[in-house]
């Protein structure tokens, strides 16, 4: 490896930021040089535990500073657009955490930004590196599934809403559970279709729990119910220019089992997620197969690395922020139908 280090930054220092700064402080390749919350205790713990030289609380201020060849922008959603946009026009590759914005308009202004400032922006989806989510988009490639029909995906938590951060505003998340872990299934579920481009979308939310006080037993008690704004369960169809459709269904708090899963169905064969499982016919019989042998890797590690790649040594990059895009549009598409109570186009 060369002797060439990635002077990186961070804005937001909160959870997902300090669990990247742990991954990326063990890279001989990386020098972690500023990060910057609003918020101090997240400021102080990136500053012990990682070892920051130096630490802001205006994200201006230390762009203005600072000298980076790359920032990863981990505030809440809210946030994404205007830090990648000034970290981009800064000089700086950027990382955005998933989702790429609060909505298409401003993923747009991203992508724009970025081919202005001739810089990379990655976006932080990490399921499509997830090794069986790899072994079935490999199988998808060498034909296994003939054409890809049908994907459902599903990210339901019966209770999960969260009691901390700013989950549950729509005004700083842009949506609930469908924008922050629907995202992760249908990003990973659309990579293993070929990542078709969407047309259009219909779909449904709906609130019910989350906004009032519960005494129910749940793994995350006493969440924010007075700021609530967001839906508790969404439920969308995306349809696609080749004729297939995904469906989706997510939630932060439903009468369900949690799930986390997706299946895709093609003409000559299918699969599903968890537990891996391919569906085909064979000699005359209808078979089940799976993998006798899925090496495991941290997918969350996996994105970090590949990003660093990218930023340090131009490799080309499986999450573009284009992908980012494309997901966007279909969770604009599914909150516009809702909102309309119709099927709406996807331009
Ligand atoms: N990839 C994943 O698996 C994954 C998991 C969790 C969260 N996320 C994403 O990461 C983002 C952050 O989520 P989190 O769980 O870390 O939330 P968090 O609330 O733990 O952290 C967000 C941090 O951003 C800080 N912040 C807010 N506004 C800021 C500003 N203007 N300047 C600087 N800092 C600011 C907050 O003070 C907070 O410390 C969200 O977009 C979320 O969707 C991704």
């Amino acid at each position: 490896m060369s002797e060439k280090k990635l002077r990186l930054g961070f804005i937001g220092a909160g959870g997902i930021a300090q669990a990247q700064m742990k991954i990326v402080k063990a890279y001989p390749d990386v020098e972690l040089v500023a990060a910057c919350d609003i918020n101090d205790p997240s400021l102080a713990k990136a500053k012990a535990d990682y070892g920051f030289p130096a630490v802001y609380t205006d994200w201006k201020e230390m762009l203005r500073r600072e000298s980076f060849d790359a920032v990863s922008v981990c505030t809440p959603n809210g946030g994404h657009c205007a830090h990648t946009v000034g970290a981009l026009q800064a000089g700086a590759h950027v990382l955005v955490e998933k989702p790429l914005a609060m909505n298409a308009k401003e993923g747009e202004a991203m992508l724009a930004a970025a081919k202005k400032a001739k810089r990379k922006l990655v976006i932080g989806f990490q399921w499509r590196f997830e090794p069986k989510a790899q072994f079935i988009r490999k199988m998808s490639e060498a034909g296994q599934f003939g054409n890809i029909l049908f994907g459902r995906c599903k990210a339901l938590r019966r209770r999960g809403i969260p009691n901390w951060g700013v989950f549950g505003r729509k005004d700083l998340q842009g949506g609930g559970p469908l924008i922050d872990i629907g995202v992760h299934i249908m990003e990973v579920t659309h990579y293993v279709m070929g990542s078709p481009k969407p047309v259009s979308a219909s779909g449904q939310i709906f609130q019910y729990l989350g906004n009032k006080k519960s005494d129910v037993a749940s793994m995350w008690p006493n969440w924010d119910h007075k700021t609530y704004t967001v839906e508790d369960l969404a439920v969308g169809q995306i349809r696609f220019e080749n004729g297939a459709v995904m469906h989706v269904e997510s939630s932060f708090a439903a009468h369900c089992k949690d799930e986390f899963n997706f299946s895709i169905m093609g003409e000559k064969g299918g699969a599903d997620f968890d537990p891996i499982s391919i569906h085909t016919d064979e000699n005359g019989y209808m078979v089940d197969k799976s993998p006798a042998f899925i090496p495991s890797q941290d997918c969350f590690a996996r994105k970090l690395r590949l990003f660093v790649d990218t930023a340090l040594y131009g490799k080309p990059t499986e999450a573009p922020g284009e992908a980012g895009l494309m997901i966007q549009k279909m969770l604009d598409g599914i909150y516009e139908s809702a909102a309309k109570g119709r099927e709406v186009p996807i331009r």
